[in-house]
């Protein structure tokens, strides 16, 4: 591959890989509510071994200045006008695994919260998408492509082209990946305009319009060089009324500009023979250790202590993207068979929160919903289960159940997105597999998938093989840094 990428360069004529400046709201381990985080965290590392310097820029979140301040070195700060308001902005500089990262500093924006919700947070990546087109020429570091992900960041190519000259148009070149087309950074167009000055010609369908809204994503759409998203599956999907939350149009049309690239997980940091988070390590030719951590979790969140009773897990988001209306159906018909236990952990809709806490009180010793986010119990509940549910209504790509199959829990899926191209179903006739997975968004077509993977629980070899394959998969981020190098050399 690396000898693909000298003969592509030489084709354009250039001796080195381009730079690569990545740009988001979240990046692991410093700042992180879900995937996005993971990826914006491993993919610089992943491109670093293929000689690429990629560099990222993102917020100084509150809890990443609690963790880091002191390994942080101060670069510069100079003022970021955003309407009628002048607001402080520092750039920090942390060097982390190797891979160098732009804080911006912003007391004022980048407080508790690293998404305020509703037109704060409007306001909140405004500032954020001003402060990185001002700090760019000045960070020492000249960027061929500006790799812009999801909303947060998807206005800096408009801004570049209307309201910046020199090389911000000319030679940068901007890449925006859609990691979640359903949050679009919609408000009011007078409110955008206060902020960033857009002029009123691109208040248009052609432009950012989109139902009586000025769309940030859409913004990005039209005005990025190219455009992909994090699964082949879904990078189809979106091009549809049904996923493309009213892109479908701007995304049909440059179909040519979109493709999909399936994410990939860190294996060191999810690896069970070495993960620290775990009362016990294994690894796919001795998976003892695995059973020991089945117990203890039953043991430290109050679950019968039975190694014969399947533990089916969810660790994610509690919204309706993940499928909770089919897990709220279904809950109690699952719990009728005796043997199954049930742990939830994760946060988000009060609604969902709710029920499972309810459910809780009412399958006591056989579910726990563990209402939080809690990065160190994640680890513990990927190694402890026997299943990770996964029932998305939509799934862009999902690393949980990549995470799952690298720790022996099989994923049950529905077959969208990322989750069709990631979990292959058990074939019951070939012993084929990695999880087991159902089509249609319907409650009983997820229970007869969940009571498959409970009719195989109780067949030992055929669990064996399926944990097996599960943890052969290949997940690591260097399959699809692969093909990020590729689009990156395309675009230049
Ligand atoms: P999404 O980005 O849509 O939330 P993904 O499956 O891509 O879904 O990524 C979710 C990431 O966030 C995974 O690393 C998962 O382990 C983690 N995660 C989700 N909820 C929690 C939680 N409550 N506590 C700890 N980690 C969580
Ligand atoms: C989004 C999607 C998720 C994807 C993640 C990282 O949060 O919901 O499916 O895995 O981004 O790309």
């Amino acid at each position: 591959m690396k000898k693909q990428f000298r003969s592509i360069l030489n084709e354009k004529g250039r001796k080195e890989l381009p730079n690569i400046l990545l740009a988001a709201a979240e990046c692991a381990p410093l700042s992180k509510t879900g995937g996005l985080a993971d990826v914006v965290g491993t993919l610089p590392k992943a491109l670093k071994k293929l000689g690429f310097d990629a560099r990222v820029i993102t917020p100084y979140h509150r809890c990443i200045k609690n963790k880091y301040a002191d390994r942080v070195e101060h670069m510069f700060d100079f003022y970021v006008n955003l309407g009628w308001r002048t607001q402080y902005c520092g750039i920090e500089r942390l060097m982390l695994d190797d891979v160098c990262i732009y804080l911006v500093d912003s007391e004022f924006y980048f407080g508790d919260k690293i998404y305020r919700g509703g037109q704060a947070e409007g306001e909140q990546y405004a500032f954020f998408t001003r402060a990185v087109l001002d700090a760019i020429p000045n960070l020492g570091f000249t960027p061929d492509i500006v790799h812009c992900n999801d909303w947060h960041t998807a206005m800096l190519p408009m801004l570049a082209k209307t309201q910046y000259g020199g090389a911000m148009q000319s030679s940068l070149r901007w890449l925006l990946t859609i990691h979640n087309i359903a949050y679009q950074g919609k408000f009011g167009f007078e409110y955008v305009q206060d902020l960033l000055g857009v002029e009123d010609k691109y208040y248009t369908p052609e432009f950012m319009e989109l139902n009586g809204c000025a769309s940030f994503l859409k913004a990005g759409c039209v005005f990025a060089d190219r455009i992909n998203t994090v699964s082949p599956t879904y990078a189809n999907e979106i091009k549809t009324a049904y996923f493309g939350e009213g892109l479908e149009g701007i995304l049909s049309a440059r179909s040519n500009e979109l493709s999909g690239i399936i994410n990939g997980i860190d294996t060191k940091v999810f690896n069970p023979y070495t993960d620290p988070a775990l009362p016990a390590r294994y690894h796919k030719g001795r998976l003892s250790g695995k059973k020991l951590c089945k117990l203890a979790l039953q043991r430290d969140f109050g679950l019968e202590q039975r190694e014969d009773a399947p533990i089916f897990a969810m660790v994610t988001r509690m919204t309706e993207q993940k499928g909770f209306d089919l897990v709220e159906r279904m809950l109690d018909e699952l719990m009728q068979y005796n043997d199954m236990q049930f742990f939830v952990l994760g946060s988000g809709d009060k609604d969902y929160e709710d029920f499972m806490r309810n459910a809780e009180s009412r399958y006591k010793g056989r579910l726990c919903a563990f209402i939080g986010y809690n990065e160190e119990l994640s680890h513990r509940v990927y190694a402890g289960a026997d299943f990770l549910l996964m029932p998305s209504r939509f799934e862009p790509c999902g690393l949980s159940q990549m995470i799952a199959m690298r720790y022996g829990t099989l994923p049950i899926v529905r077959e969208t997105g990322g989750l069709k191209d990631s979990v292959k179903p058990y074939n019951r006739y070939t012993g084929e597999g990695t999880g087991f997975s159902f089509a249609d968004f319907n409650a009983h077509e997820m229970k007869d998938a969940v009571l498959l993977a409970l009719e195989c629980y109780h067949k030992p070899e055929v669990m064996k093989s399926l944990i097996r394959q599960a943890m052969e998969a290949d997940f690591s981020f260097d399959r699809s840094s692969e093909e990020y190098a590729m689009l990156y050399l395309w675009m230049l």
